[in-house]
């Protein structure tokens, strides 16, 4: 719980518009943020949260409005405006340049200079204090694109803090990270706050807006909803502001009779990240893996897919071997691996979306013959529709959608293949609650039809509310199985860590 912060207003965004090609972004949103504190912004996928902060960090100009910091009236036009006035921003892709140190990175276009030559001393010890403040401890000369997120992540805040930040707007920080990183994350964001930072964080966990925010703006469909301080709504209050209607129940209710075994894992070890992991999976069921960062999920996935190759251990699918030299092996066989990173591993963000979905099935829908166009697009709208994908047409370029909805358009282009054996690793990160219902009932509809699914969650609840039993990995091994009615998250948390439970 946060202390309710008094602090004066810092910044107001009033009667912000904001129009693209096709598309009404944002009209007559309001944005209020006080000294010291944590403000959340909330909103169904393509509500308009990522742009109304590129407006405030000057990545795009508005057509309407006002910005005010101190009760005045500023401009903001480019990035070096919004600096200026004390804004920074970390987005959700980082800006950090990779072949970089981190002290050059945080000193990035500031470089201090002493008779005309760069201070590199000054670079290193004020770089060394910044990192101290955040309770990291690298070497400053290491290369930030060798960092794994999290700390990448608070190089970000330490350039920020850097140019003497006032207002920080973090969109989607904890969509990157473990638990124990978002831990981390929080404890930051609560010194900052303390220090007087006026906040604006972005996230689609009700639990983490919960945690940490003092005021929550709700927008929807471009609209500004309203203002809620936290200690005063619920829940149920702030899904219905968000997507217009009360959601009852997230998770469908299932009757699972599970069939064949599909698929039969025994002995599986991929290096040091998989040792000795043998399972079995049945037509229509879903299985959820849990564990934490590193455990080895994301490294079983990976080789069922093909997209790395087993150190030991046998896998069959339908009773006969196999052993997929490549994911295309894998596709052909009708095993999809949906992944975690749409950016690196999904989407070609150039390309339309009907392109994005279909990719994979090109082959499939042109073996004999033509391409017939008008099929694709055909199913391309089904899948739009299906999934509530916003788009203006199905001819939009991927880049241009918010990040949810290229979330989806990743979920579209398996679900048009006609897959039997689907793992899905974090299907639903930075997917909004509304839709994520969706997502869970396409899960179950699959899942009706003899599809198994191999669900890779770190969010607890989705692993407990969709699973039909629930493998936990530690270090490589599966250590233990637990049926649904089993598991509940201290169990889980209990094997996922070992002996100690980490005090909540
Ligand atoms: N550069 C652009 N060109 C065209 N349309 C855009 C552009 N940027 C955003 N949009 C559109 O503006 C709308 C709002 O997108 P925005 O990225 O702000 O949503 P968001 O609330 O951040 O969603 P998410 O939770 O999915 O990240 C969407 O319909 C999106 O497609
Ligand atoms: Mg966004």
């Amino acid at each position: 719980m946060s202390t309710p912060a008094a602090g004066r207003v810092l910044l107001e965004m009033s009667g912000i518009g904001k129009s693209f090609p096709g598309v009404r972004a944002l009209e007559g949103v309001t944005l209020s943020v006080r000294e010291g504190q944590v403000h959340a912004l909330l909103g169904e996928n393509g509500a308009g949260k990522s742009t109304l902060i590129k407006i405030l960090s000057g990545a795009y100009g508005r057509d309407d409005g006002e910005i005010r910091i101190d009760g005045e009236r500023v401009d903001i036009r480019t990035p070096a405006d919004a600096e200026r006035l004390g804004i920074s921003t970390i987005y959700q892709e980082f800006n950090l340049t990779p072949h970089m140190t981190i002290a050059e990175n945080i000193f990035l276009g500031h470089l201090p200079t002493r008779s005309g030559m760069v201070d590199w001393a000054q670079v290193r010890q004020r770089s060394r204090e910044l990192l101290e403040t955040l309770d990291v401890h690298l070497p400053v000369d290491t290369l930030t694109g060798t960092l794994p997120v999290a700390q990448q992540q608070m190089v970000e805040i330490a350039k920020a803090l850097n140019r003497n930040t006032r207002i920080l707007v973090m969109d989607e920080p904890s969509a990157v990270l473990g638990e124990r990183d978002i831990e981390n994350l929080f404890a930051v964001v609560r010194r900052l706050q303390a220090s007087g930072i006026g906040i604006i964080y972005i996230s689609h966990r009700m639990k983490e807006i919960f945690e940490l925010a003092d005021e929550v703006t709700v927008l929807k469909d471009g609209r500004y909803v309203g203002t809620r301080k936290v200690a005063a709504v619920t829940m149920d209050e702030l899904v219905q502001m968000m997507i217009g209607r009360e959601l009852e129940d997230i998770y469908p209710s299932r009757r699972t009779e599970p069939g064949e075994v599909v698929l039969k894992v025994s002995h599986l070890a991929q290096d040091r990240l998989a040792r000795d992991v043998s399972f079995e999976l049945r037509a229509g069921e879903i299985v959820g893996f849990a564990g934490i960062t590193g455990s080895g999920r994301t490294e079983v996935a990976r080789v069922i897919f093909g997209a790395d190759r087993p150190t030991a251990g046998e896998m069959e699918l339908f009773g006969k071997p196999y052993r997929p030299r490549s994911p295309r092996d894998a596709i052909d066989r009708g095993v999809a691996l949906v992944t975690e990173d749409r950016k690196r591993q999904g989407l070609l963000l150039k390309l339309q979306v009907f392109v994005n979905t279909t990719i994979s099935g090109l082959d499939r829908l042109s073996r004999f013959g033509l391409l017939r166009l008008k099929d694709e697009l055909a199913l391309v709208n089904t899948w739009i529709a299906n999934l509530r994908i916003k788009t203006p047409s199905p001819e939009f370029v991927v880049a241009n959608m918010s990040g949810g909805n290229q979330q989806k358009v990743v979920l579209a282009r398996w679900l048009s293949l006609g897959i039997k054996v689907f793992i899905m690793d974090e299907p639903t990160r930075g997917i909004d609650v509304g839709s994520k219902a969706e997502i869970y009932q396409i899960m179950a509809d699959l899942a009706g039809q003899g599809v198994a699914i191999i669900m890779i969650s770190s969010e607890l609840p989705e692993v407990l509310g969709m699973s039909d039993r629930v493998l936990v990995m530690r270090e490589g091994r599966i250590v233990k199985e637990l049926a649904r009615d089993e598991a509940n998250e201290e169990v889980v948390m209990h094997h996922a860590v070992g002996h100690e439970v980490p005090a909540a």
